[in-house]
C-alpha cells in the first residue's frame, strides 16, 4: 500500500508563514490598515446578568472604576506595594518603548548565526523563564514544528524545552530527539539557582563537553542576572555568551526581555513585530478613560467576578496554538494574585476537547466559575468539509451552507459563551484576529497590566511569589541540600508525627 497523499488540500499556510519569516518577509506593522486588522478586542457583554448566584451587574463594575483608575495612576507613577528587595518591579511597563533597534538587531544576529550552525536549540528554564517563550513559539509555528524539514521550518533549527520539570522519562525522551544533532543551549534563570533548570543544565553541559570539548562553550548561552548569581559566575569563568534578565522585571513579566527574545529569534519569529505589538497595547492601555482601556476593564471584570464568588477562571481557546498562551496566563495570574487567601484559580482549556469533559461542570456545577475565551478569529488554514455519499451523519447541510471547519470552530466559542452565560457563568472574550507576533505582544501587555492592577485591588504585591519560595525551601530540605539541615530535620519530624494512611 502506498502512503497517504494529501489531495486538494493546498499549501499549509503556517508552513508558508514560517518560510516567509525565514526569508525576512515582514508584516507591515506600522501601516494603519495592518494595525486596524490586528487589534485585539475585549468583549465583556456576557460578564453581566448571568442568571443564578454570583451574578454581576454593570453597577458592580462601575463602582470599581475609581479604584481601578487610582491603581492605574499609581502603577504608572511607580507607587504602592510593587517592590521586591527594594526594587520596584515595574520595568516591564516601559520596556516596549525602551528596547532599541540595535539591541533587537544584535539578538537577531546572534540567533541567526548560531541557528545556522546547529540542528536543534534547547531552551532550559521553568516558570517565567520558560512559559512565555513556549507560548509564543507554539502560537506562531506548526504543531509538529520539529518533525518538518528545515526548509519547511523556514531554516530554523528544531526547538526543544527542558528544565520545566524533573521527569526523568521526559528528559530522556528529549535527549533521544537530540541524539546525533548539533545543538546549542540557552540556560535561562534569573536567580541562577533554580533546581530544575540547574539539574537540566548540568546534564546537557556535561554531554556537550564530552562531545565537543571546549567548543561547547561557544554553544552555551546564559540568560541571567546582569551581575550576580551562580550562572553569571560560571559564564564569566567559561566565557559563555550572556543575556540579561533586568533587575526590575520578574520572571512572569519577562517575555519581552532577552528571556523571550533570544529563543523567539532562534525560531525565526519577528521580534521587532513582537515589540510593536507590546508598544501598540502600551499606547492603548495608557489612558485612564476606563471604558476605552481594555486592560483596566479586564482587571475590573475579574475583580468583580472574584468578589461575586467566582474562584475559578477557565481560560478556554478554540486554537491549539493558543493553548500555551492560556498556560502562560495560568502562571501570570495565580502566581501574582494567590496571596493572603486571595485570587482565582486559572485553568487553561482547549475547546471543543474540554467541552466533552469538564464542560459539564462549567455548565451545571458549582457556580464559582467564570470563563475567559482566547478566541482566534482567523486561523492560518481553511479546511473544507466534504460532501459524503450517504450523509449518514446528517452533516451535508454544512456543505450546502458553505460552512468549513473554520466556521464550525467559531461556534466552539460562541456556543459555550451563550450556553455558559445562561447557566450562570459570566464570560468574556479576547478576540485575537490572527496568529502573529504583533497580536501576541498586545495580549501579553494587556494581561501584564491587568494583573498589576489586580494586585492593587486585592491589596497586595503582585510582583513577588513567597509561596513559590516555600516549595523551593521544602524541596531543598528534602533532597538534603547543604544549608537546609535544620529545615530537613523539622520537616522529617513533622512527617513522622503524622499518622500514615496508605491503602
Ligand atoms: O515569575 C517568576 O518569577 C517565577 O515563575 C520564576 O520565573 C521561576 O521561578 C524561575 O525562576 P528563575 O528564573 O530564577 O530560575
Amino acid at each position: 500500500m502506498e502512503g497517504l497523499r494529501l489531495i486538494d488540500t493546498g499549501t499549509n499556510l503556517t508552513i508558508a508563514a514560517q518560510q516567509e519569516r525565514g526569508e525576512q518577509v515582514r508584516n507591515p506593522v506600522e501601516s494603519p490598515a495592518f494595525k486596524a486588522e490586528n487589534r485585539i478586542v475585549l468583549d465583556v457583554t456576557n460578564m453581566f446578568d448571568a442568571p443564578g448566584p454570583g451574578s454581576i451587574r454593570r453597577s458592580d463594575v462601575e463602582m470599581l472604576i475609581p479604584d481601578v483608575v487610582k491603581a492605574h495612576r499609581m502603577l504608572r507613577n511607580g507607587e504602592g506595594d510593587i517592590y521586591d528587595h527594594d526594587i520596584p518591579m515595574t520595568g516591564w511597563q516601559d520596556l516596549p518603548a525602551q528596547i532599541t533597534e540595535s539591541c533587537l538587531a544584535e539578538i537577531a544576529s546572534v540567533a541567526g548565526d548560531l541557528g545556522k550552525e546547529i540542528d536543534a536549540y534547547v531552551s532550559l528554564g521553568i516558570g517565567g523563564s520558560y512559559l512565555g517563550i513556549e507560548a509564543t513559539f507554539k502560537a506562531l509555528t506548526h504543531t509538529y514544528f520539529n518533525q518538518l524539514t528545515r526548509d519547511e521550518r523556514g531554516g530554523a533549527p528544531e526547538i526543544y524545552f527542558l528544565g520545566q520539570n524533573m521527569d526523568p522519562d521526559f528528559f530522556r525522551d528529549t535527549l533521544d530527539m537530540l541524539q546525533g544533532k548539533r545543538i546549542a543551549v540557552n540556560v535561562i534563570s534569573k536567580s541562577g539557582t533554580t533546581t530544575e533548570t540547574a539539574v537540566a543544565f548540568r546534564i546537557i553541559r556535561k554531554l556537550m563537553e564530552e562531545n565537543w570539548g571546549n567548543e561547547a562553550d561557544r554553544l552555551i548561552l546564559v540568560t541571567t542576572d546582569r551581575t550576580r548569581g551562580a550562572l553569571k559566575e560560571m559564564a564569566g569563568e567559561r566565557g559563555y555568551r550572556t543575556f540579561v534578565v533586568p533587575d526590575d522585571i520578574g520572571g512572569r513579566f519577562s517575555v519581552l526581555t532577552d528571556v523571550g527574545l533570544v529563543g523567539l529569534a532562534m525560531a525565526n519569529i519577528d521580534i521587532q513585530e513582537f515589540v510593536a505589538g507590546f508598544r501598540t497595547m502600551r499606547d492603548i492601555a495608557s489612558v485612564d478613560d476606563f471604558w476605552r482601556n481594555p486592560a483596566l476593564v479586564h482587571a475590573a471584570m475579574r475583580h468583580a467576578a472574584w468578589r461575586a464568588g467566582k474562584k475559578i477562571e477557565v481560560v478556554a481557546t478554540n486554537a491549539v496554538p493558543l493553548y500555551s498562551a492560556a498556560r502562560w496566563m495560568e502562571q501570570l495570574f495565580p502566581e501574582s494574585e494567590g496571596h493572603e487567601g486571595h485570587g482565582m484559580w486559572v485553568t487553561p482549556s482547549l475547546y471543543s476537547e474540554k467541552l466533552h469533559a469538564n464542560g459539564q461542570m462549567v455548565q451545571e456545577g458549582e457556580r464559582n466559575i467564570m470563563e475567559t475565551f482566547l478566541f482566534l478569529r482567523s486561523h492560518d488554514n481553511q479546511v473544507r468539509i466534504p460532501r459524503a455519499d450517504n450523509n449518514l451523519d446528517g452533516l451535508d447541510f454544512l456543505v450546502e451552507k458553505g460552512m468549513d471547519m473554520n466556521a464550525v470552530n467559531r461556534m466552539v466559542i460562541e456556543g459555550p459563551a451563550y450556553a455558559h452565560h445562561q447557566g450562570g457563568v459570566p464570560n468574556m472574550t479576547l478576540e485575537i484576529p490572527r496568529r502573529n507576533a504583533f497580536n501576541l505582544g498586545q495580549l501579553y501587555y494587556m494581561m501584564e497590566t491587568s494583573v498589576a492592577i489586580s494586585g492593587y485591588l486585592l491589596g497586595h504585591n503582585p510582583f513577588i511569589q513567597p509561596g513559590v519560595e516555600a516549595y523551593k525551601r521544602a524541596m531543598f530540605a528534602l533532597i538534603e541540600k547543604p544549608g537546609f539541615e535544620q529545615a530537613a530535620q523539622d520537616i522529617q519530624k513533622r512527617l513522622k508525627e503524622r499518622e500514615k494512611i496508605r491503602i
